[in-house]
C-alpha cells in the first residue's frame, strides 16, 4: 500500500539533495572537525559553509551567531536556562518551551485568543512584572497560527526584556530577516525542513547572553560543547539552501493545496471548523469535526495508508487533550474531533485529492457508527 504522508509538521523526509551531500561525511570525510589535519579541515570547511547558509536563510548578520544544536528542543532549553529571572511564554508554545518555563517556577503564560493570536492586552499587563525574557513562537505547530514577532519583540524591548522566538515551523515558509527585527534569539530544527533529525540551530544575536547548556569542550565558541555532527550540519546547510532558493514558491503552492482541502472538505462534510487565523501558515491545517472521535478517523485513514495527526488522544485512557486547542477555547465536542494535516514541498495534487475523498468518507463512517447527531 502506498503511503500518503500528511504529517510534515511532525517530521519531513530528508531531501535527496541533502542526503547526497551528507553521505561522504559518514565514511570518507569522517574526521573530527575540531582537529588540525587536512580531513578535519575539510569537514570544518563544510560546517562553516552550512553555518553561512543557515545565517543567510534566517537573515542573521553574522554566521558566528549560529550555533549548531541537536534540534529545537535543545535550543529552546538553552535559551530559557540562560535566564534566572521572570519569563513570559505564550500559552501555545511547544512543550520544549512550555515545560522548561513551567518547571522554572518563574514563568507566566500569555493568553491567546480563539484564533491562536497573542492576547496583547494580557501581554501588556504581564510585561509590568518586569520579565527578563519573553518567548513566543513564530508559527504554531498544531494550528499554524502566525504571531506578529515584530510587535511582540518591540513590546518586550520597551519593557526591558529580551525576546526569543521558536521559529521551527516558520523556517522557509516566511521571510525571516531576523537581524533587522526586535529579536535576540531564534531556534529551529532540521527535520522540519527536509534535513535529518538530530540537528538544529540556535541563533543568538551578538551580545545577547547565552549560558552553556552542556559543559565539555570548547566547541561552537564555548557555547555548545560536544563533537560536531558534521553529516547532520551538512544536511541542514543543503536543506537551508533549498529553502532559500525555493521556499517562497513552495509556500505559495502549499497555501493553494491547503485552501483546496478546506474548501472541498467543508463542502462535503457538515459541522466542520477550521482552527487558527484567517491567514495561517501555508503548510498546517487544523480541522475540527463536531462530536466525532478524531482518533478513530486517524486510525481509519491510517488503514488506507494516509498519515495525519489527531488533536487529542483518548484511547490511551489518559484523555490527553491538546494544550493548544484548550488554550484557543475549543470545547470538548470540537477538540476531540480535531485533525492536523500538514503539507510539504513533496505533497502532490493527486495526494490531496485522495486525502479529501478518504477524509470525507472516514468522518462519515465514524459518525454513522457513533450514531452522530448535531445540536
Ligand atoms: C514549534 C516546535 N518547536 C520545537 C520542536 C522540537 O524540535 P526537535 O524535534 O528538533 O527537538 C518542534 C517539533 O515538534 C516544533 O514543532
Amino acid at each position: 500500500m502506498k503511503t500518503l504522508y500528511f504529517d510534515n509538521a511532525a517530521s519531513t523526509c530528508v531531501a535527496p539533495e541533502a542526503l547526497d551531500a551528507m553521505l561522504p561525511y559518514f565514511a570518507e570525510c569522517y574526521a573530527n572537525a575540531s582537529a588540525l589535519h587536512s580531513p578535519a579541515q575539510r569537514a570544518k570547511a563544510a560546517v562553516e559553509e552550512a553555518r553561512e547558509t543557515v545565517a543567510e536563510l534566517i537573515g542573521a548578520d553574522d554566521p558566528s551567531e549560529i550555533i549548531f544544536t541537536s534540534g529545537a528542543t535543545e535550543g529552546n532549553n538553552q535559551v530559557l536556562n540562560t535566564f534566572s529571572g521572570r519569563m513570559l511564554v505564550s500559552a501555545i508554545e511547544h512543550p520544549s518551551v512550555a515545560n522548561p518555563a513551567e518547571e522554572s517556577g518563574r514563568s507566566q503564560e500569555i493568553r491567546v485568543d480563539s484564533e491562536g493570536s497573542l492576547d496583547y492586552e494580557h501581554y501588556s499587563g504581564l510585561l509590568k512584572t518586569r520579565p527578563e525574557l519573553v518567548s513566543v513562537m513564530l508559527v504554531n505547530n498544531e494550528i499554524g497560527s502566525v504571531q506578529d514577532i515584530d510587535q511582540i519583540g518591540t513590546m518586550a524591548k520597551e519593557a526591558g526584556a529580551l525576546f526569543h522566538s521558536d521559529i521551527t515551523q516558520g523556517v522557509g515558509k516566511t521571510d525571516l530577516g531576523l537581524a533587522g527585527r526586535p529579536i535576540d534569539y531564534a531556534t529551529l530544527s532540521g527535520h522540519k525542513i527536509h534535513a535529518p533529525k538530530g540537528i538544529g540551530a540556535l541563533w543568538a544575536r551578538s551580545g545577547a547572553p547565552l549560558k552553556r547548556f552542556m559543559v565539555g569542550g570548547t566547541h561552537e565558541r564555548m557555547r555548545r560543547s560536544g563533537t560536531l555532527n558534521v553529516p547532520g550540519i551538512v544536511g541542514l546547510g543543503v536543506a537551508a539552501r533549498l529553502m532559500i532558493d525555493r521556499g517562497k514558491e513552495e509556500a505559495a503552492r502549499m497555501a493553494v493545496l491547503r485552501d483546496r482541502i478546506i474548501r472541498e472538505v467543508s463542502s462535503n462534510v457538515s459541522d466542520v471548523r477550521v482552527n487558527g487565523q484567517a491567514v495561517n501558515a501555508p503548510h498546517i491545517l487544523s480541522l475540527s469535526f463536531y462530536r466525532t472521535e478524531g482518533e478513530s478517523v486517524i486510525i481509519n485513514l491510517d488503514s488506507q495508508g494516509i498519515c495525519c495527526t489527531a488533536g487529542s488522544a483518548c484511547s490511551s485512557g489518559m484523555n490527553l487533550k491538546s494544550r493548544v486547542l484548550t488554550a484557543i477555547g475549543l470545547s470538548d465536542e470540537w477538540l476531540r474531533g480535531t485533525i492536523r494535516i500538514s503539507l510539504s514541498r513533496y505533497t502532490t495534487d493527486t495526494e490531496v485529492d485522495e486525502l479529501i475523498g478518504a477524509l470525507t468518507s472516514s468522518v462519515a463512517m465514524v459518525r454513522s457508527l457513533a450514531g452522530y447527531a448535531t445540536g
